[in-house]
């Protein structure tokens, strides 16, 4: 343990920062969680220690790092309900964003200079053009989305003074679960259509609720990028090894290139699971774009990554493999 490097891992014991630190314990990394198990579990920290804390307290997350004597960050600590960031606008901008501030202060103060950030499609808001390119224009419309946004701004202006290099790291719907059934997707309340479409599968009294069925769309339901969460681990791996190799910082898509629409994703749902997904057809919600699908390329290109897991019955598999701790 000693010669291996370690890397901060904020929202390491949440659903995608889990798979990250199974993926950077397998590269020879110790992956040290910080997390305040707000939405996370400790059950899922297995790879490495556990400290827990909020990313708020700067002292505390300087401590650690200078404890393990981390070598870069990945920051995957948020709060993440796009409904409920419409409520509690204050608690989003404080976690999310001075969340941010917080934990870019400590670095400073440690001397760590690299940071992979976990951003969203959701900066994207409407887009003009499909598929999303990086340099589509970012008009979030909702608070989470702003967050998200201020806070890649906040490191890209760091970075521009050569304090930090960083990569944002745009996912677009993270789904799936570890290929071992380790570990997977554990949000109370849920709200990610796999996981509901599963727990639907298995009891028809909670049906699957499809808002909007008339979208201009080949089955009239909403397309979304789903990509495999073991595919997005790889992602950071190969961003720390850009941050590593070169100055440049700056933000990827992380998705697939492939539309899937609700329909779709029942029917695989059904098809792996061999049992009917009960549905409730709901009117459309406020916001939801009909069709968002990345143009990946640009990660391809310089991060070297290309979704390989991301078949959307593979995606199912693993998530029903997959035994919750809730
Ligand atoms: N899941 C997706 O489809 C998706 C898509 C785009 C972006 N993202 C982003 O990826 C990241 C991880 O998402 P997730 O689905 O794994 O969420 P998650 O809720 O499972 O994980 C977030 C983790 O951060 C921790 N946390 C939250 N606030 C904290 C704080 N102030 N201090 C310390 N720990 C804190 C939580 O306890 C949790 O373990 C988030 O930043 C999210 O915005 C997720």
């Amino acid at each position: 343990m000693a010669n291996q490097p370690s890397v901060l891992v904020t929202g390491g014991a949440g659903y995608v920062g889990s798979h990250v630190c199974k993926a950077l314990h397998r590269s020879g990394f110790v992956p040290v969680t910080f997390d305040n198990l707000a939405t996370g579990h400790r059950e899922a920290v297995k790879w490495g220690p556990l400290e827990v804390g909020d990313v708020r307290n700067q002292d505390l997350v300087a401590d650690v790092m200078q404890r393990y004597e981390a070598t870069a960050v990945l920051h995957f600590a948020a709060a993440s309900l796009v409904g409920e960031s419409a409520s509690k606008p204050l608690e989003y901008y404080d976690n999310n964003v001075a969340g941010a501030i917080s934990l870019v202060t400590a670095m400073r103060r440690c001397g760590v200079s690299r940071i992979v950030f976990s951003s969203t499609c959701a900066v994207y808001g409407m887009p003009e053009a499909l598929p999303i390119q990086e340099t589509e224009s970012t008009r979030p419309i909702n608070v989470y989305g702003r967050t998200k946004l201020a806070v890649e701004n906040l490191l890209a202006d760091v970075a521009a003074t050569g304090e930090i290099r960083t990569v944002m790291l745009r996912y677009f719907n993270a789904a799936g679960a570890d290929s071992e059934g380790e570990i997977g997707e554990a949000h109370a309340p849920e709200t990610h259509l796999i996981p509901l479409a599963i727990q639907a599968a298995h009891d028809p009294a909670r049906p699957l609720h499809v808002f909007g069925s008339d979208y201009p769309t080949a089955d009239g339901t909403c397309e979304r990028d789903y990509v495999h969460v073991e595919d997005l681990a790889e992602a950071h791996l190969q961003a720390l090894r850009f941050l590593g190799e070169t100055g440049s910082s700056r933000a990827f898509n992380l998705g697939t290139g492939h539309p899937v629409s609700v329909r779709q994703v029942i029917a695989a749902v059904e098809r792996v699971l061999g049992t009917k997904v009960p549905t409730v057809e709901a009117s459309r919600r406020p916001g939801d774009p009909p069709r968002l699908f990345a143009a990946p390329g640009l990660a391809g290109r310089d991060l070297g990554w290309v979704a390989t897991r991301s078949d959307i019955d593979r995606i199912v598999e693993t998530a029903t493999r997959w035994r919750r701790w809730a």
